[in-house]
């Protein structure tokens, strides 16, 4: 029996106020119900996530380090890093990871500084404007490319 599909969940700055933050772009379902959601998913495809929210890059950049050691792929909403961090472009290189990049926003519909993401060259798809749908259809993408190994 092949071990499961093991996937870490990485969300960026501010998303832990999802809910109540900007909710006509964000809407109002929180972060908990987006994880919840991302796991009754990845179970129906027999795969396991790991969430994580941080506001702190350099957190983020310890756990996806962290992540080579036993994730299969990368699920990232870098949020406000996205369109900044080159440490986290460099860093989603190094762990030689398939990563889909999301957002519940369609970051090129808005602010011309949301529409440079650092992330997405490195990145094996992104899924943008679906609000948390986004995520999971995010997952789903990652899952299928990883299940065709
Ligand atoms: C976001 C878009 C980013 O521009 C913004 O800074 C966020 C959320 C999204 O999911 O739509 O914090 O990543």
């Amino acid at each position: 029996m092949p071990e499961s599909l093991r996937v870490l969940v990485v969300h960026g700055p501010n998303l832990n106020l999802l809910g109540t933050r900007e909710p006509e772009i964000y809407g109002t379902t929180t972060l908990q119900e987006i994880d919840d959601r991302l796991a009754a998913e990845a179970k129906e495809y027999g795969a396991e996530i790991e969430c994580f929210q941080s506001n702190h890059e350099g957190a983020l950049l310890d756990r996806i380090q962290d992540a080579a050691g036993w994730a299969d792929g990368i699920l990232i909403n870098a949020a406000a890093l996205t369109h900044t961090s080159v440490a986290l472009r460099d860093v989603l290189e190094a762990v030689r990871l398939p990563v889909v990049e999301v957002h519940l926003s369609n970051i090129h519909a808005r602010e011309s500084f949301r529409h440079h993401s650092q992330l997405s060259a490195v990145a094996r798809g992104v899924v943008v404007g679906f609000g948390p749908d986004s995520y999971v259809l995010g997952l789903r993408g990652l899952l299928d490319l990883l299940g065709r190994g």
